[in-house]
């Protein structure tokens, strides 16, 4: 007797646990999908940004090369183009393009202290190492070291909106114009994604995802 009531406790205990298992494991698919859902998401910020790239706003394509048709600077900057390092008000195509380079120690430096001149394709750092256009915050970090920290804590520049439970912040390319950085309060700042334009990015990055 006491032998079956033995058997019969294990029983209800073996019954409890499997019910137990089946009830979190319920609780536990809630909890990832409203994860899913929560608007904040941990960025690492210890991490070099090249591995936080993710969570930046896609890059802003160099406006002279989509304007002009060129693929590079180097289509006209090639291995005989003799530089003038001589600072000298510029003429075509770069009275456009740039266009100026002014409020930004500008009676200290000159364009070529940012552009190498020997590899017009490449951003030259002050101790002479070139870095690729999309690294252009090694330049900035130089000099901005505090603001580039903050940046990357997405504290400097930051923006509110959430994307897919994902901050996105953007480039400072995006906000401040190398050769003009002066902010200028008047000019818009890229407008907010409108909900719909939201739910397409989200839907294309959960099609990415599952694919
Ligand atoms: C369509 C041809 C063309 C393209 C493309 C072009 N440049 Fe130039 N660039 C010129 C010309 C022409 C000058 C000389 C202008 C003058 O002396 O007034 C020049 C001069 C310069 C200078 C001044 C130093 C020097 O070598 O004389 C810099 C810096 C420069 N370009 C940077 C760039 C960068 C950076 C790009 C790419 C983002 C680029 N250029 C793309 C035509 C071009
Ligand atoms: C403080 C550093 C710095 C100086 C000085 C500088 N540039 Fe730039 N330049 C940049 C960076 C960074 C970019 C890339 C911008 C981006 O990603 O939008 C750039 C982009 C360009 C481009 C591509 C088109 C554009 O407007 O984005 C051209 C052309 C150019 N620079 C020419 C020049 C010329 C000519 C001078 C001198 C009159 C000059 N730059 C001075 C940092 C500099
Ligand atoms: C070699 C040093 C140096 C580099 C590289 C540099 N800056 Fe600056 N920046 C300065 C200095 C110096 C000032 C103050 C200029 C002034 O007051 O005329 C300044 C000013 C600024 C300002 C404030 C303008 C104002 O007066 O409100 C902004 C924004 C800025 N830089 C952005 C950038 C960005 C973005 C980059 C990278 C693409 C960059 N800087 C690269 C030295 C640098
Ligand atoms: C989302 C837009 C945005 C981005 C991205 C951004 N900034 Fe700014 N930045 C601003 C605004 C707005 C101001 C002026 C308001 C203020 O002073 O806080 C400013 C001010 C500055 C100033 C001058 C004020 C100061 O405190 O010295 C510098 C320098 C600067 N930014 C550099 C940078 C650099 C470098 C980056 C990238 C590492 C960057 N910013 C990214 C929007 C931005």
């Amino acid at each position: 007797m006491r032998r079956i009531r033995l058997v019969l406790l294990l029983c209800f205990a073996a019954a409890g646990f499997i019910l137990l298992l089946s009830y979190s494991s319920t609780v536990f698919a809630i909890n990832e999908e409203t994860l899913q859902e929560a608007p904040e998401q941990k960025v690492p910020y210890d991490k070099p940004v090249e591995e936080i790239a993710e969570y930046l706003a896609p890059m802003n394509e160099l406006k002279l090369l989509k304007d002009l048709e060129f693929e590079s600077c180097s289509e006209c900057h090639d291995e005989d183009w003799e530089t003038d390092p001589e600072r000298r008000e510029l003429m075509e195509p770069h009275d456009e393009y740039p266009g100026e380079f002014v409020n930004h120690d500008s009676e200290n430096r000159w364009c070529l202290d940012c552009h190498s001149a020997n590899n017009r394709d490449k951003l030259r750092l002050i101790n002479g190492k070139l870095v690729d256009f999309n690294e252009y915050y090694r330049l900035c970090e130089q000099c901005h070291r505090k603001i580039y920290r903050e940046w990357k804590m997405g504290v400097h520049g930051k923006r509110t909106g959430y994307w897919n439970g994902v901050k996105e912040y953007w480039h400072c390319t995006q906000c401040h114009n190398p050769h003009n950085p002066l902010f200028k309060p008047i000019k818009p700042m890229p407008a907010p994604l409108k909900p719909n334009e939201i739910k397409a990015r989200s839907a294309e990055t959960k099609d990415s995802e599952t694919h």
